[in-house]
């Protein structure tokens, strides 16, 4: 699983000078799935099984691909890897959280499948190539899906999900993502359809 507090930068990473966008493709629940999702993580706060800053509803996806820091110029070119990734055939899937664990090395928790959907490691794999080919460099560490749903946390005990949460992916989004005083936003710039 990725470390994000100590992942050096990538070089698609500049200096932020405000010239940059840092942005990512991702995977949005649908209503009824983010809910469930936001009541999961308050639940564990309330009952004192963990402790930490919850992630907002509007903001709780799964991460496909994270790009970083461009320039906005390159934006485009990000468009014409996933046009291309959705015209090879990406297809829809059922995704089912099954799971709730704590990482402790990251006070991060989060809600996980039990084995990751072909479908969705099948258009991780295609985006990542075609991010490649086009000279975006992406981390080398094996892909592990993953819903943040509370940083800084410290939990009593392995958090338990007394039910599953699933829902149809039928799109992916590239996001830009900026870091606010009301903490970070995310903007979708675009979407692609899955078959
Ligand atoms: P995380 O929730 O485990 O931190 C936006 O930051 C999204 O991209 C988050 O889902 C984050 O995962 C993920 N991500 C992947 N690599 C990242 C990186 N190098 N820096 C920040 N976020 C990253």
């Amino acid at each position: 699983m990725p470390d994000h507090s100590t992942r050096p930068l990538t070089k698609n990473n500049a200096e932020n000078t405000g010239r940059t966008v840092r942005v990512f493709f991702a995977i949005w629940p649908d209503n009824a799935a983010r809910e469930q999702m936001d009541g999961l993580a308050k639940q564990l706060r309330l009952a004192s099984l963990c402790n930490g800053r919850e992630i907002k509803a509007e903001n709780i996806h799964l991460t496909l691909a994270f790009v970083g820091e461009i320039e906005p110029s390159r934006v485009e070119a990000l468009r014409m890897v996933a046009d291309g990734t959705r015209d090879a055939g990406a297809r829809a899937f059922d995704f089912t959280v099954e799971e709730v664990r704590y990482w402790k090395h990251n006070h991060i928790v989060y809600a996980a499948p039990i084995n990751a959907p072909q479908e969705l490691l099948d258009l991780v794999n295609a985006l990542s190539e075609r991010l490649a080919a086009a000279g975006f460099s992406l981390e080398q560490r094996a892909y592990a899906p993953h819903i943040t749903l509370m940083r800084n946390a410290f939990c009593q005990c392995a958090p338990e999900l007394l039910e599953p949460v699933a829902w149809r992916v039928r799109e992916w989004r590239l996001i830009k993502s900026e870091q606010t005083s009301g903490g970070s936003v995310y903007t979708p710039i675009d979407r692609w359809s899955l078959v």
